[in-house]
């Protein structure tokens, strides 16, 4: 797909991967929404890159609804998404405190999970309508983020990569069937990225897992996925799998 010109949401771009998206798909000349529930921080950042803000929570149905709508009517239906929303709590399963409480796990599904099909759905069935625009019959790209622990999580991720693991298990699924609609479905799964959730560790959690990437010996950078989502969009062959984005990181048990 050629991106200049291209309509695209992305969810979660009021920081960390999805900011960089954001701006690097607008400084292609894509016009581009940003979706997310920080509604100060998205008007900031939409207000820096000439971009336009949408308040939207993703686990919200009615929510998702307006906002695609309200993009739709200024860029027209959206040829992009990028699904970058996501939370990472920390919790075992039994804690010192007891059992993880039930709703700390529904809502690390609702907001990773659920938040990401939820604007699939909504994006997918608009754009099924719309002209291919190409020969070969493509409508659009879906690119969403998984995580390296769906595959190996650490201690106190059981919701965390739960919701992940479901990500690359849609992946395959929404390809194949969003595939009569000329639409490719991505899956990138990252490492450790310098964003605001990772600086929400500890220092010397931060410094013990950089040192755990056997090379680059360092976290990534929100620029090097955006430039991944960028191959995904211009690359037609890439659909219905799941790159990881890691440095060769497997995560260890604790
Ligand atoms: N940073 C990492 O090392 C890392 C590694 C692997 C995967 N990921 C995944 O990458 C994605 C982006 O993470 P990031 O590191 O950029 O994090 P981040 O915290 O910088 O950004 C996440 C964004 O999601 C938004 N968000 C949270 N709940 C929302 C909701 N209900 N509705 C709309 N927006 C909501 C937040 O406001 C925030 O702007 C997440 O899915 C995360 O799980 C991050």
């Amino acid at each position: 797909m050629k991106i200049e010109g291209q309509p695209a949401l992305v969810t979660g771009a009021a920081s960390g991967m999805g900011e960089a998206t954001a701006r690097l798909l607008t400084s292609l000349g894509a016009n581009v929404s940003l979706l997310d529930i920080d509604e100060a921080k998205i008007q900031w950042t939409a207000d820096q890159i000439g971009a336009l803000a949408l308040p939207c929570d993703v686990t919200q149905a009615g929510s998702m609804e307006d906002a695609i709508a309200k993009a739709e009517s200024v860029n027209g239906v959206a040829r992009i998404l990028v699904n970058c929303a996501g939370i990472a709590p920390a919790k075992r399963i039994v804690g010192r405190d007891g059992a993880m409480p039930l709703e700390e796990f529904k809502r690390v599904i609702d907001v990773n999970l659920i938040g990401t099909f939820n604007a699939i759905r909504v994006m997918a069935a608009a754009l099924r309508n719309e002209a291919p625009l190409d020969e070969a019959g493509e409508r659009g790209v879906i690119v969403n983020v998984a995580s390296v622990s769906a595959f190996e999580g650490q201690i106190g991720q059981a919701a965390y990569s739960s919701s992940k693991g479901a990500i690359v298990a849609l992946t395959i699924q929404a390809a194949r069937e969003l595939s009569s609609a000329g639409i490719r479905v991505m899956t990138i799964a990252p490492g450790l990225i310098a964003t605001p959730m990772l600086f929400g560790m500890p220092d010397e959690v931060q410094r013990s897992l950089a040192n755990q990437v056997p090379f680059p010996k360092r976290l990534g950078s929100p620029d090097e996925f955006a430039q991944l989502v960028k191959h995904i969009l211009e690359n037609q062959l890439l659909n219905g799998e799941v790159i990881r984005l890691d440095g060769a990181i497997r995560m260890q048990p604790r």
